[in-house]
């Protein structure tokens, strides 16, 4: 079991989950009011996850996200 901490976006447009899971690597970035940022070693994201300053350079990871009818949501990691 794996454990990928992750925000659900939840807009006009529905459901969306950006993980967490720093770029560099690997810490747990952190909301932030322009976006994401992580504590390790500094690195920012926009708030649709798009590195903003290193060292990361790859962007946060998007996430599936699906609605059952009874409303629960399933976040698929891979
Ligand atoms: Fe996030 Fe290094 S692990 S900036």
């Amino acid at each position: 079991l794996a454990y990928i901490p992750a925000v659900i976006i939840h807009d006009k447009d529905g459901f969306q989950a950006i993980s967490l899971q720093c770029t560099h690597l690997g810490c747990t970035a952190e909301l932030r009011n322009f976006g994401f940022e992580c504590p390790c070693h500094g690195s920012r994201f926009d708030q649709t996850g798009i590195a903003l300053k290193g060292p990361a350079v790859a962007p946060l990871k998007n996430m599936r996200v699906e609605q059952s009818q009874d409303g629960k949501l399933r976040l698929f990691t891979t």
